[in-house]
């Protein structure tokens, strides 16, 4: 049997390919395991977001290719945005790496290779443990995989094996791993693909090509079938997940979340990422509507305080009116939860720019926020036309300053949740032996419990919180029906 190993960095658009991939390859035979030793194929999926993110990345491909002289007939591949725009570049930095294949293209032409690779290195993995022999050599790199698949005939169709679930065939089933502890059952689901809205400093529309949404019915089909086979939290995802459009009817987001969260079943419904422009009265109208559907979670990337900033970064909105549309959100629910993005240092970001930053935070308030320096990345128009020109250390002063800022802010909003009972969904144990499970403003809590309260939703009461964490008792366990409601 061959063993595989996912390693994912990025988005959660990552995390849906690489476990869609991983379900394709279980469904083929291979077996899922938990670290790169143990693994015959490991893949690397990628992300190209921020320079440090990429330097991450080629350690570990060294030290996957040191790892791959004593194990010679190990393959390597790796996928994703970073591989989308340095293909060539990975090819000859290591040539033990065995394949490269970008997030912009047809990944059923990477399953029909996967399908081949996989029937190959059985014979090969077969000789190597009898003989201990490598009969081909460790440097076999198919550098056009397209090309391949054309090729040979593919010993495995995937069209064949798996059934007419369309384009969804290769996403995620919400299936738990056997060889993985207990964890949340829960799915992962692209809704949409790609960006058109190119801000100035950032290179997926480069690494995922243009907005495609795909078809309505599918995903609602999609949902409903996980829910049935048992999944409790369902994450729509899209690099703009909040501007898809069914490519049948027009429907737009509000209106596709509005009919996931009238299915039947107990499971809660999230969506990542969203852009503000496509932040609607009529979305959080939805959210609002489906209190115990769509949990009042909404991330809100705002990325930086100042119009003069927002402008250049080609944003699309005004502080005046983000703050309109958080107000919007409010009204209709005052305890909503909000995290952010924000990037400081963007070129030519005056002291009172980043100012502007600090008063919005202090300002808005969010439940958390994700802050990067500015990183300039190939291709994009900041990189292109405009000066990196705030040094480090002023970028790492200001990041420091937002950070604390931010610790305070998050400190006093956690304590609201204290001596609260709230309802949540118990994901996994913690490193600590606590188990960790999530608010439905996704707020992390930390309880003791046995195991089987893993993949459950249970009460507990909020007995403290610190800036990142909540800690909690149980109050009522298993609130979630044994058999799951939903109609297949
Ligand atoms: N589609 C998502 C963003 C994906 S990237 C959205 O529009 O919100 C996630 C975050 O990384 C961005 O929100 C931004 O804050 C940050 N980011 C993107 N490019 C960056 C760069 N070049 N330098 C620093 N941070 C960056
Ligand atoms: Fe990047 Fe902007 Fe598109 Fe988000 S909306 S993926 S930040 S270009
Ligand atoms: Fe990274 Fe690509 Fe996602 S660049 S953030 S993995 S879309």
């Amino acid at each position: 049997m061959i063993n595989f190993f996912f390693k994912t960095y990025g988005c959660q658009a990552n995390v849906a390919d690489s476990e869609g991939l991983a379900s394709f390859l279980k469904s083929i035979g291979c077996n899922d395991v938990t670290s790169e030793e143990e693994a015959d194929v490991v893949i690397v999926n990628t992300c190209a977001v921020r320079e440090k993110a990429e330097q991450k990345l080629y350690t570990y491909l060294g030290r996957l290719c040191i790892m791959k002289k004593s194990k010679q007939f190990m393959k390597i591949g790796v996928i994703g945005c970073v591989a989308s725009y340095k293909r060539d570049e990975i090819y000859k930095r290591f040539d033990l790496i065995n394949f490269v294949y970008g997030a912009k293209e047809d990944y059923k032409v990477l399953e029909s290779y996967l399908a081949d690779l996989i029937v190959k290195l059985e014979t090969t993995k077969q000789v190597f443990d009898d003989s201990g022999v490598v009969i081909e050599p460790a440097k076999n790199q198919d550098r056009d995989i397209k090309k391949v698949v054309q090729q040979g005939p593919s010993l495995l169709k995937p069209s064949r094996m798996m059934g007419s679930m369309g384009i969804f065939k290769r996403q995620a089933t919400s299936k738990s791993i056997t060889t993985r502890s207990k964890e949340l059952n829960r799915s992962f689901i692209n809704i949409m693909t790609g960006c058109n809205k190119f801000c100035a400093y950032c290179i997926v529309p480069f690494t995922r090509g243009r907005e495609v949404s795909y078809p309505m019915q599918e995903i609602i089909d999609r949902v409903a079938h996980d829910v049935a086979n048992g999944s409790k939290e369902v994450t729509l995802i899209g690099q703009n997940v909040n501007s898809y459009k069914d490519p049948e009817t027009g429907f737009m987001f509000s209106e596709l979340l509005r009919r996931v969260a009238a299915l039947e079943g107990k499971f809660w419904v999230r969506w990542v990422s969203p852009h503000p422009q496509d932040m609607t009265v009529e979305l959080f109208d939805v959210i609002a509507q489906y209190p115990d559907r769509i949990p009042p979670y909404v991330h809100f990337p705002l990325q930086a305080g100042s119009n003069a900033v927002l402008e250049l970064m080609k944003r699309n909105y005004t502080i005046e009116q983000f703050k309109e549309q958080i107000g919007w959100l409010r009204t209709r629910m005052p305890d909503a939860v909000i995290s952010t993005d924000i990037i400081v240092g963007f070129p030519g970001e005056t002291e009172e720019d980043f100012e502007q930053t600090m008063k919005a935070i202090e300002e808005i308030r969010f439940d958390w926020i994700y802050s990067f320096n500015y990183s300039p990345r190939k291709h994009t128009l900041a990189s292109r036309t405009m000066e990196d020109d705030i040094p480090q250390e002023v970028k790492s002063r200001r990041l420091d300053r937002l950070q604390s800022c931010q610790i305070e802010i998050g400190a006093e909003v956690y304590t609201k949740h204290v001596g609260r009972v709230y309802e949540v969904l118990v994901e996994k144990r913690f490193n600590d032996g606590k188990l960790l499970a999530r608010t439905p403003g996704n707020v992390r809590v930390l309880l003791e419990g046995p195991d089987s309260l893993i993949d459950s939703f249970v009460l507990v009461r909020i007995l403290a919180s610190s800036p990142v964490n909540l800690t909690a008792e149980l109050v009522q366990a298993e609130l979630t029906p044994e058999v799951p409601m939903a109609a297949v």
